[in-house]
């Protein structure tokens, strides 16, 4: 396996070392390439990616990325966008199982899934600005709503057999083409569907997580739907995802370069190490994949947390007491 390394911007380069330092523990036969993209590359040459970058990540098998800094330019295109476009990366999933000894905001049990369309949808790349007036195009094809139902209602079928497809569809033509392409997949495949308005989901997700399984909807609303669900999961800094596509796929951990804590050390970087740890699953790797999780739920056991969880331990310290139960 051959695995681009894109650590990016801010926390990103914190966090990605100490993934890496857990990935090698298990001296598999991984080979690394690292790759400057992001925005200390657009400073220095006035683009955050480039085509040669591409090529590279093309020849090799996923990525794991970090996370980028947006630079101030009108005109800067998401280097991310970007990847998911050209990877043709189609299903950003991003479970939702709180951790073992995280005190979480709400009492409740859950383990959810959101299964979001990750190519199109607002994230389209379809823009016009002009002096009073700007137009983002909401592009939703019947393929792209097909194969992104048809990857949630694979991951149903390991689970309660059933989706929440999130939509909009009392007001966006668009998505009522998107609610009844999917609920048709969900028909096909045996799978048994609700349906819930974007709103309304982003409340009731807070007060009562635990009656969602597997939730599939579009990019925008998946991408706001995460933050609340890592809101109740105990932080961005727990939360890892995969973007996964039938040649390549991508690893990350949901939250941002987080400019406000970047350079002291404190990142969390248990969102990035379970990033580490959903690639190994991909791989077919379950058995270092399950010791990951182990360690991680035994380090916090023991109260080895960093500050955005209370604690007063460094991103570095975690991966070594993680890296310490991994021997
Ligand atoms: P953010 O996720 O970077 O930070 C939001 C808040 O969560 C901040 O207070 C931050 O300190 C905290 N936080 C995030 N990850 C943490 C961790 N691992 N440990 C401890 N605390 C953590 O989102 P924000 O501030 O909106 O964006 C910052 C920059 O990142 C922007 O330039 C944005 O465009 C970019 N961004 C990039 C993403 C990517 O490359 N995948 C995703 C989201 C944002
Ligand atoms: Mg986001």
């Amino acid at each position: 396996m051959k695995v681009a390394v894109v650590p990016g911007d801010g926390i990103g380069r914190e966090v990605i070392p100490a993934a890496l330092s857990v990935l090698d523990a298990f001296c598999l036969d991984i080979e690394k390439v690292s790759l400057e993209i992001g925005y200390g590359k657009w400073e220095r040459t006035g683009n955050a990616i480039n085509d040669g970058d591409l090529d590279i990540i093309k020849q090799c098998d996923c990525v794991l990325f970090g996370a980028i800094t947006t630079p101030p330019d009108p005109a800067y295109k998401s280097v991310l966008m970007r990847l998911r476009k050209e990877l043709d990366l189609y299903a950003n999933i991003r479970p939702f199982l709180p951790l073992k000894n995280v005190r979480l905001p709400c009492a409740k049990k859950f383990d959810f899934i959101i299964v979001r369309e990750n190519t199109e949808g607002l994230y389209s790349g379809i823009e016009e600005l002009h002096e009073n007036v700007a137009y983002t195009t909401r592009v939703i094809t019947r393929r792209g709503s097909e194969r992104i139902a048809e990857k949630a209602c694979v991951l149903a079928n390991d689970r309660k057999k059933q989706i929440t497809i999130v939509h909009k569809a009392n007001v966006l033509k668009s998505d009522s083409f998107f609610r009844d392409v999917s609920s048709s997949v969900a028909k096909r495949k045996g799978i048994s569907y609700n349906e819930m308005l974007v709103d309304a989901m982003a409340y009731d997700l807070i007060l009562h997580p635990e009656r969602y399984d597997v939730i599939v909807t579009t990019n925008l609303f998946g991408d706001i739907l995460s933050d609340v669900a890592a809101a109740i999961a105990g932080g961005l800094g727990l939360c890892p995802s995969a973007n996964i596509g039938d040649r390549y796929a991508l690893f990350e951990p949901i939250h941002g370069s987080a400019p406000d804590i970047a350079g002291k050390g404190i990142a969390n970087p248990i969102a990035a190490i379970l990033s580490v740890r959903m690639m190994l699953e991909w791989m077919g790797r379950k058995e270092e994949a399950g010791l990951i999780v182990r360690a991680v739920d035994s380090v916090l056991s023991q109260g080895i947390v960093t500050p955005d969880l209370g604690g007063s331990y460094s991103t570095e310290d975690l991966a070594r007491a993680i890296l310490k139960r991994l021997d």
